[in-house]
């Protein structure tokens, strides 16, 4: 495409001088190589999910990036830190806006604390390596080199040193915008996401200090697959935010290292898709692919109020894995597009317990060291991790399909029905505080001391009727076989 392009621009040169006509510039607007620069510009960097503002009018330039590369902790999931190596701190990494015929001055300084060697191939460069090749630079140095924007699109940029896969795994890449002549179109709202795929010793939700796993990341087994570099990172307060009636355009990357997303948003469709981040536009779009080492732009009004849920649809990454954010919308709702009533909660992540290893069984022992506040003190972490989904904050459950676990009859009335249904699973209709409930629960792949502190955490809490639970208990209740509903209603 670049090459037909550029085989085309020489063309209409040869001809332009034959003709010996077209003495006024204009003709090389069609060739991006010979549009002029004009003065000079620091580029404004953001942190995802935000993005500069947009080029607009403004003439090609010579632009100066400065990005610093820094090796740091940061938190995976709550409780799971993890070592990133980030393009100027954050992952993804800066967000650079440029616009085509921009001559980009590019300084990449590695932070003096850090430990290793790096370089940056930015997709948006015509030359060796994407740049890889000159800007390879040690702790504490700075490397500069130049390129040219000759195609307007949405570009990953990555790390290239060896081994490439591990320094791209923690958190080494980001999206380099060339926008076209005169910008692209405005819109109300601009977000920055990117996904990853992470590969920690642990498995996920594993607590503590988790170092990279190399076997895993060749294998292409993530732990994690998660928007910009961590569980959470666009959920609750963190949600991007427009309101009704507003057109949000999202710079959608992929980092990979391995894996493509098939990028969704629960309840829209996009009303218009830069494939591949490219000048193609597709329309009533209800999911895009976005390969690994690259991205797409999306863009959808709002029409109605409500919290909508952005996925990766290969959905198990989404409930299990992390790749899960929310765009919220405020506004009058407007019952000519969409009526009923909205339970908010039926999409939120489930965590990893499902995926987990299974571990062996507690024997109780460590059970028995912990008192009764570090008991409820670990199981309040589970309860966050495995519980809180269905059963929400305060145990308060959601109406119509979830029981609440505060003050509990069906709870206090028998610990050893409470342990069997995180033990075996629960289904069918049951009656809780005169209220019943027909809906599922999954057995709970915990062992028996992370089960006794979560029930002894949930008894402990919201006015249950303050039973500790033994890892003993629990270890008795494995042996009983599972139970029906109307058994356990006996
Ligand atoms: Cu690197």
């Amino acid at each position: 495409m670049k090459t037909k392009l550029k085989i085309a621009a020489g063309v209409l040169a040869v001809t332009a001088i034959t003709v010996g006509l077209f003495a006024f510039g204009n003709k090389d607007a069609n060739d991006p190589t010979k549009i002029k620069v004009e003065g000079e510009m620091v580029a404004e960097l953001t942190p995802p999910p935000f993005v500069p503002k947009p080029v607009g009018n403004r003439a090609a330039t010579k632009l100066i990036v400065n990005m610093e590369i820094k090796e740091q902790e940061g938190e995976m999931a709550d409780g799971v830190k993890y070592t990133y190596w980030t393009f100027g701190g954050s992952v993804p990494g800066s967000f650079i806006r440029t616009r085509i015929g921009d001559e980009v001055q590019f300084h990449l300084k590695n932070h003096p604390d850090n430990k290793l060697p790096h370089n940056i191939d930015l997709h948006a460069v015509t030359g060796p390596g994407g740049g890889a090749t000159s800007s390879l630079v040690a702790p504490g140095h700075e490397k500069v080199f130049n390129f040219k924007c000759l195609n307007p699109g949405l570009y990953v940029y990555h790390c290239a040193t060896a081994p490439v896969g591990m320094h791209i795994a923690n958190g080494m890449y980001g999206l380099i915008l060339v926008e076209p002549e005169g910008g692209l179109p405005p819109v109300d709202k601009e977000y920055y996401i990117m996904q990853g795929d992470f590969y920690t010793k642990g498995a996920y939700g594993e607590q503590g200090s988790q170092p990279f796993d190399m076997e895993k990341a060749v294998k292409e087994q993530p732990d994690y697959v998660v928007f910009n570099g961590k569980v959470g990172s666009l959920t609750g307060d963190k949600a991007i935010t427009a309101k009704k009636g507003e057109t949000v355009r999202i710079y959608m990357g992929n980092g990979g290292p391995n894996i493509v997303s098939s990028f969704h948003v629960i309840g829209e469709i996009f009303d218009k898709v830069h494939i591949e981040g490219g000048s193609l536009i597709n329309k009533d779009v209800q999911t895009t692919l976005v390969p690994a080492g690259g991205s797409a732009i999306v863009e959808f009004k709002v029409d109605v109020p409500g919290t909508f849920i952005l996925v990766d649809h290969s959905i198990f990454r989404a409930f299990n894995k992390g790749a899960l954010g929310m765009l919220k919308v405020e506004g009058e709702q407007d019952k000519t597009i969409y009526s009923g009533t909205v339970q908010e909660g039926i999409y939120l992540p489930e965590g990893g317990t499902i995926q987990k290893m299974p571990k062996e069984n507690g024997d109780g022992k460590a059970a028995a060291a912990k008192s009764l506040p570090e008991k409820i003190k670990a199981g309040k972490e589970i309860y966050g991790r495995t519980c809180f989904a269905c059963h929400q904050s305060e145990g308060q459950g959601i109406p119509n399909a979830f029981p609440p676990l505060a003050k509990s009859d069906f709870l206090n009335a028998d610990p050893k029905r409470a342990i069997n249904a995180v033990l075996h699973g629960l289904t069918g209709e049951i009656t809780v505080n005169g209220k019943k409930y027909n809906s599922v629960m999954t057995s709970q792949n915990l062992t028996d001391e992370e089960i006794s502190n979560v029930l002894t955490y949930v008894y402990n809490s919201w006015g249950n009727n303050k039973t500790e639970v033994t890892a003993a208990m629990v270890k008795a209740g494995r042996s009983t076989p599972a139970k029906k509903t109307k058994d356990i209603h006996e």
